[in-house]
């Protein structure tokens, strides 16, 4: 698998094989929690300048914490609050810049200063979110949205 190729200095390289390993990696015959796990390993792996990565999963109104990579984080996070909370809430990828400017934000890592959170949504219902964090400001642009957006929807193929 390509998960071995190692690093690029060149992150549309890097972005491209995040694509290809999840199309490899990602099978309907496995537990979908199992899914999950690969995914986050693998964006973890190819994406630099992160520092967490994973998916919070929807349980009546409130997201709970999945698999993930990185520190420890809250548990869970009332639909509605958060940068995952609002993400989940209003079905739609959210980037913050800069959190320490973002009111509403979850500090989980002091080391965290922007994230993108995307939502995964299969036939109008809402599954949860992907969540990733950032040392850096900005970490997170139009190209990260289009790359991620793409990952989830290979997931959601399969849910
Ligand atoms: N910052 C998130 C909380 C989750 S951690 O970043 C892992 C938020 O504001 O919803």
């Amino acid at each position: 698998m390509f998960i071995n190729s190692g690093l690029s200095a060149n992150r549309s390289i890097n972005y491209d094989l995040i694509l290809e390993n999840l199309k490899g990696y990602l099978s309907k015959g496995v537990p979908f929690i199992t899914n999950l796990a690969n995914m986050a390993a693998i964006i973890r792996y190819f994406f630099d300048e992160v520092n967490w990565v994973g998916f919070y999963l929807i349980e009546k109104d409130r997201l709970f914490l999945g698999p993930f990579q990185g520190l420890p984080a809250c548990t869970e996070i009332p639909l509605g609050k958060g940068v995952c909370g609002i993400a989940a809430k209003d079905q739609k990828t959210m980037i913050i810049n800069d959190v320490t400017q973002f009111p509403d934000y979850i500090s989980c890592d002091a080391c965290s200063k922007s994230e993108i959170v995307v939502p995964i949504i299969k036939n109008n219902a809402l599954f949860g979110v992907l969540d990733i964090d950032s040392p850096n400001v900005s970490r997170f642009g139009e190209t990260e949205r289009f790359v991620l957006e793409s990952a989830v929807a290979l997931l959601v193929d399969i849910l």
